[in-house]
């Protein structure tokens, strides 16, 4: 299996970056079938897939969300398109590595969801995005009971401290980066009322959580990132220009942070253009510090704009973000948000938790072209059939997806 080490080097030996267009090719290519076949098909001639792609330009990693342990490890086709790493390179796991799971009671830990996943990724050679270490969500009760009954100052401190620092240096290098504080902000730019930490501690937790994480990196003598992670921070206003003052912060303070997560959940016809993303990420950059597209998706809004036309506008979206992060040097990678609309996230959160939304990547709407014009956006030879850049989903029976499934496939997760 690849190392790290190996991956970013071999990424760095690919000579050639082809220019990348700045608008999405007219017509933007029509959907088409994928032969059910395309598996086996693919690894017998080499064609080119996302993380490829994006290596192949300069970029760590095209990577994607899981959200495993779970159904999807039943799941034939998922487990074959998320093992394979010419397609995504990296994983974030979507919530095992909480604090709800991974300190379901106080100084009692466990890494079981999270193993699973590192697991997979190590398996493949994929990088891993380790996700999070201080939230306003997906707390433990004994946490919020804390909280709610009073919790000192001092308790609260050592209580976060302790949690960063053992899942820092359980993981290790294990980690590519940590998502160390995420979504600590509000929408006018001022911290998350609703954060426990700010709650107990004040502004200082923010400080204090990357002070715990750079200690215990340190520890661990891995080279991992320290990133802050937020949504609504991606194309200027009040909640980045808060993100900008924390970053700057912390910098001023000589304390660790390596990167800003540009989370990336949009909204199809709602989507930052390209030049207001390329702007706000150069505005964190200037701090010197990376960026990831964390958690890009562009979904429907309303159930019924998903027709031949919204598709056309969801592709462009896509492109539009994709070639922000193509443009800039330091958007170090990118990763959606999960890539079946069957395991998507949108079902999970009640305010989204409606038919009206959809995002569209594979699954059921896999003839989308968000799919063909995110392979568009990255650099590619015009002689690739762009069908074959993505498997997607077939409606091919159990016996029949088994049969197309490489030999070499790693049954581990099981
Ligand atoms: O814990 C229960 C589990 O016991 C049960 O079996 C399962 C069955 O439904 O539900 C489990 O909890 C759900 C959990 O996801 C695990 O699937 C929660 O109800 C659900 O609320 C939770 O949603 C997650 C959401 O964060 C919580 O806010 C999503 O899966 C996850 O994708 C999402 O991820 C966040 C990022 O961490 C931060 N940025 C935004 C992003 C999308 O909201």
């Amino acid at each position: 299996m690849p190392s790290f080490k190996n991956i970013v080097a071999a990424a760095a030996a690919i000579a050639a970056v082809n220019a990348v267009p700045t608008t999405p090719p007219t017509p933007l290519i029509p959907p088409q079938d994928v032969p059910v076949n395309q598996f086996t098909n693919d690894a017998a001639n080499g064609a080119p897939f996302l993380n490829n792609l994006a290596q192949q330009a300069g970029k760590l990693w095209f990577g994607t969300a899981a959200d495993i342990p779970g159904p999807e490890q039943q799941d034939l086709e998922y487990m074959t398109i998320l093992n394979d790493t010419r397609i995504f390179g990296a994983i974030t796991p979507a919530n095992y590595m909480k604090w709800q799971y991974t300190e379901p009671q106080r100084n009692n830990f466990s890494y079981t969801g999270g193993d699973v996943v590192i697991n997979i990724a190590e398996d493949h050679g994929k990088y891993v995005r380790c996700h999070n270490l201080c939230w306003d969500n997906q707390n433990p009760e004994w946490l919020t009971t804390l909280v709610a009954n009073g919790v000192s100052n001092k308790t609260m401190i050592s209580i976060l401290q302790n949690h960063i620092t053992n899942l820092i240096e359980h993981w290790g290098g294990r980690c590519y980066s940590w998502d160390v504080v995420n979504e600590a902000l509000n929408g006018t730019g001022g911290w998350d009322a609703a954060n426990p930490f700010y709650q107990v501690i004040g502004p200082a937790f923010f400080p204090i959580a990357f002070e715990a994480a750079e200690k215990a990196v340190k520890k661990t003598k891995a080279d991992i990132k320290l990133y802050y992670n937020d949504y609504g921070i991606e194309a200027g206003g009040p909640r980045a220009a808060g993100a900008v003052n924390a970053i700057r912060s912390l910098k001023q303070a000589g304390i660790q942070v390596d990167g800003v997560g540009f989370e990336s959940h949009f909204e199809v016809g709602g989507t930052p253009s390209t030049a207001a993303l390329v702007q706000q990420m150069n505005a964190f950059i200037a701090l010197d510090v990376d960026i990831v597209m964390t958690e890009l998706d562009i979904r429907f809004v309303n159930a019924s704009a998903a027709n031949a036309g919204g598709y056309a506008q969801q592709a462009t979206d896509y492109y539009s973000a994709v070639s922000a992060c193509m443009q800039v040097d330091r958007c170090i990678a990118m990763t959606v948000w999960d890539f079946d609309d069957k395991y998507s996230y949108v079902f999970d959160v009640p305010s989204l938790n409606s038919s009206a939304n959809m995002i569209v990547l594979v699954g059921s709407h896999l003839h989308s072209p968000a799919r063909a014009s995110l392979t568009c956006t990255l650099p590619t030879s015009p002689a690739t059939p762009l069908t074959r850049l993505w498997p997607t989903r077939s409606t091919t029976s159990p016996a029949a997806s088994l049969a197309r499934v490489p030999s070499t496939l790693s049954l581990k997760w099981k």
